[in-house]
């Protein structure tokens, strides 16, 4: 099993290219089984989330290729698969959103329950409700969904919550059902207009992703594209923290400041310097982190639930007390026992964690659990005196493609043990 060997204490410094994003990938990834053509993602990261994705294109009878350097092609104009396969849809929750493109593309798709995963319940009764909207038929029986689309339509739909993955299954479903398709209350992140743009690109007719009402004109087939999915705004984030814990400067190129602003107002409230630049930003700081008083993970624009992790570990640090709630997942707090072993002193309360910082977090042997809370766990050894062993790098190497090497190019003592 691989593990870091980390040895921590010293600045960071250096620069580093942020990859594209794993949450943008996926959708398009799914997308790309609407088109009749072939479809070109480039410079996609090689992480495992994308691997697996792929896995379940191939067996829906999609032809997948990709570069070295990972430029993906999918050609899904001889697919005809509409079932997703019961274990690779447990291993990879988000495959859930290729309902919405098998039902545009064949009209029918059944899947297994995703099941919840080690950061909430994950429910799926949004993506459901709304595709019943569009008058979809779903029945769901043991283990499994069963949707017929054969009168799928147009419709106007409301989302009680504004939905990452429901908000993208119902746009792509809407791509190519006849009629026009509302989406209210939909999620606002970048990558839901990353989305959009790809849409767009094959013949889509959608407007409004970014804001919270999205509209869809549904058209009669989508074809293939080349496209470039944008910079990972919760890899480049996680960087930015890694260095307002360590200190040093350091320059991140290829990213979009404009998606950062939730932390990087958070970071300039701590005394961290934040510089954006055209495409790149450089992150400066000196000396123990300043308390944030608090933080609530909210939906985009608000402070984003993928970075509450690494922000504890930031606060956990600080030379104050940071009251952290998070609002978007139940468990979502797996590493706070792994940073008291580091001498944090952390108490949680449900979804609130008290956060009193200490001088100096101590290097310790830890273990990730998951993605999000494992790099956190990662950057607080960067930052923590002495040597810390992080287990379970699986869990992170699912978002983070060799992590360990961009963080080595910004200074830090760290290598990986065992394969
Ligand atoms: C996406 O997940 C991201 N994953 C998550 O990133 C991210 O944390 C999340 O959005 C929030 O930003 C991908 O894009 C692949 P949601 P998603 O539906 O779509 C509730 C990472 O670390 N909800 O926006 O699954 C849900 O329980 C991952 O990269 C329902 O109640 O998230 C949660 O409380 C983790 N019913 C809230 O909505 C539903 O049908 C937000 O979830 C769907 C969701």
């Amino acid at each position: 099993m691989r593990k870091y060997l980390i040895d921590g204490g010293g600045p960071l410094s250096g620069a580093a290219t942020v990859a594209k994003a794993k949450n943008a990938v996926l959708p398009l990834l799914a997308a790309s089984v609407m088109a009749d053509g072939p479809v070109a993602l480039r410079k996609c990261p090689p992480i495992a989330d994308v691997v697996n994705m792929l896995g379940i294109l191939n067996g829906l009878g999609c032809r997948v290729s990709h570069s070295p350097d990972f430029d993906i092609r999918v050609d899904a104009s001889n697919a005809g698969g509409t079932e997703l396969p019961a274990d690779l849809a447990r291993e990879l929750r988000s495959s859930i959103f290729l309902l919405g493109p098998l039902l545009g593309r064949f009209k029918t798709a059944r899947a297994a329950y995703p099941g919840g995963c080690d950061i909430g319940f994950r429910p799926i009764d949004l993506h459901l409700k709304g595709l019943r909207d569009l008058n979809v038929k779903i029945t769901e029986g043991y283990g499994g969904i069963v949707c017929d689309g054969r009168e799928m339509r147009g419709a106007e739909t409301m989302l009680e919550v504004p939905s990452v993955g429901a908000t993208e299954n119902l746009m792509m479903a809407a791509a190519l059902a006849p009629g026009r398709t509302v989406i209210r209350n939909a999620a606002k992140e970048p990558e839901i207009a990353d989305l959009q743009r790809f849409l767009n690109a094959m013949g889509g007719r959608v407007a409004g992703a970014g804001s919270s009402t999205v509209k869809i004109e549904g058209v009669a087939k989508l074809n293939g594209a080349e496209f470039t999915p944008l910079p990972d705004r919760i890899e480049a984030g996680t960087l930015m923290l890694a260095c307002a814990l360590a200190g040093g400067r350091i320059v991140l190129n290829e990213v979009n400041c404009e998606h950062l602003f939730p932390l990087i107002a958070k970071l300039r409230e701590g005394g961290v310097g934040v510089v954006c630049g055209e495409g790149s930003l450089t992150v400066e700081a000196a000396g123990r982190p300043s308390a944030c008083v608090g933080m609530e993970t909210q939906p985009y624009p608000g402070f984003p639930t993928d970075l509450q992790a690494p922000f504890l570990s930031l606060q956990a640090a600080s030379d104050g007390v940071c009251v952290i709630r998070e609002n978007l997942f139940e468990t979502r707090f797996k590493h706070v026992p792994e940073l008291i072993k580091m001498g944090a002193d952390i108490t949680v309360r449900d979804r609130t964690a008290i956060v009193r910082g200490v001088k100096s977090l101590r290097g310790a042997q830890v273990a990730a659990r998951e993605l999000r809370g494992g790099a956190a766990l990662a950057i607080a050894a960067i930052a923590a005196k002495g040597t810390s062993v992080v287990e379970g790098v699986r869990h992170i190497e699912r978002g983070y493609y060799k992590f360990e090497e961009k963080l080595r190019a910004l200074g830090a003592k760290i290598d990986v043990l065992g394969n």
